[in-house]
């Protein structure tokens, strides 16, 4: 069973193509979420988590996903990150994890694929973009081979750095950075509530036909990405930066 959490459709795009190469169901931790849905996971055959990286870590709403719910029959899982850059050493917090939860680890894949924190750093151009999901195509198939027999992944190098990323910097991330205060909506909004129904932790609203954040975010970027007509912001880091989403196998 592979579970995918995704802001911009990366780690979906990833979660599909593992999900097809093992023949088996794919399901979606936002709609999961969404519908406060933790009831028991139970599958056979290997489980495995497509997120993408969150400051060097799992995304704290995987991490507390996976520790809500109780998961019988297999015990092993693969986890699959997606990230522009590197994901420092989530690995640690991951294998911490497994040991609370009884879990097997049976290791992590890091995938690059384009950034899309556009709150803080710019996107990718669509050529770029489609350089770095081609590249990383070939990488999925390799992970879902590992799976599909049952073997350990690779062990990915860690530097020193890594340790402090994952955890004091993650800490100030979590603490500081994420918030909702600084989204917006301009006028050319059309209050069709696309960032309503793609929104994880149904933080946003419709008030007056156009949407108000309510406090609970997550930082994952996907009200501001798949907003059709561009009309949400972030503050003034945002104003004219490149949007984009994947879905269906497409950059939009
Ligand atoms: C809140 C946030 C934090 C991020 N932190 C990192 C990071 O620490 N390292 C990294 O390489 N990419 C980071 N990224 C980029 C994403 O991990 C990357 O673009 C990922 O593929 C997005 O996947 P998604 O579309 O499934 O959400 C971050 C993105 C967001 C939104």
């Amino acid at each position: 069973m592979v579970f995918y959490f995704t802001g911009t459709g990366n780690s979906r795009y990833i979660a599909e193509i593992i999900s097809k190469r093992l023949d088996d169901d794919i399901v979606s931790l936002n709609e999961k979420i969404k519908q406060n849905d933790y009831s028991e996971i139970h599958s056979d055959r290997p489980i495995v988590f497509v997120f993408p990286i969150y400051a060097w870590q799992m995304p704290h709403i995987v991490r507390d996903f996976i520790k809500k719910v109780k998961f019988s029959g297999t015990k092993k899982v693969y986890f699959i990150a997606t990230c522009g850059a590197e994901s420092g050493n989530a690995v640690h917090f991951i294998k911490n994890l497994c040991y609370e939860k009884h879990l097997h680890f049976m290791g992590i894949m890091t995938i690059k694929m384009p950034e899309n924190y556009i709150a803080l750093f710019s996107t990718p151009s669509k050529e770029k973009a489609a350089e770095i999901v081609s590249a990383a195509k070939p990488k999925a198939v390799k992970a879902a081979g590992y799976i599909l027999t049952e073997r350990s992944l690779p062990c990915e190098k860690l530097i020193f750095i890594d340790i402090a990323k994952s955890s004091f910097i993650n800490k100030f991330f979590y603490n500081h950075i994420i918030s909702d205060e600084k989204f917006f909506s301009k006028d050319s909004c059309i209050g069709c509530g696309k960032c309503v129904q793609v929104c994880p932790t149904n933080n946003i609203t419709l008030e007056n036909n156009r949407p108000v954040w309510n406090g609970n975010c997550t930082h994952c970027m996907a009200c501001i990405s798949f907003c059709p007509v561009e009309a949400i912001e972030y503050g003034k880091a945002t104003e004219k930066k490149r949007r984009y989403y994947i879905k269906d196998g497409e950059i939009h």
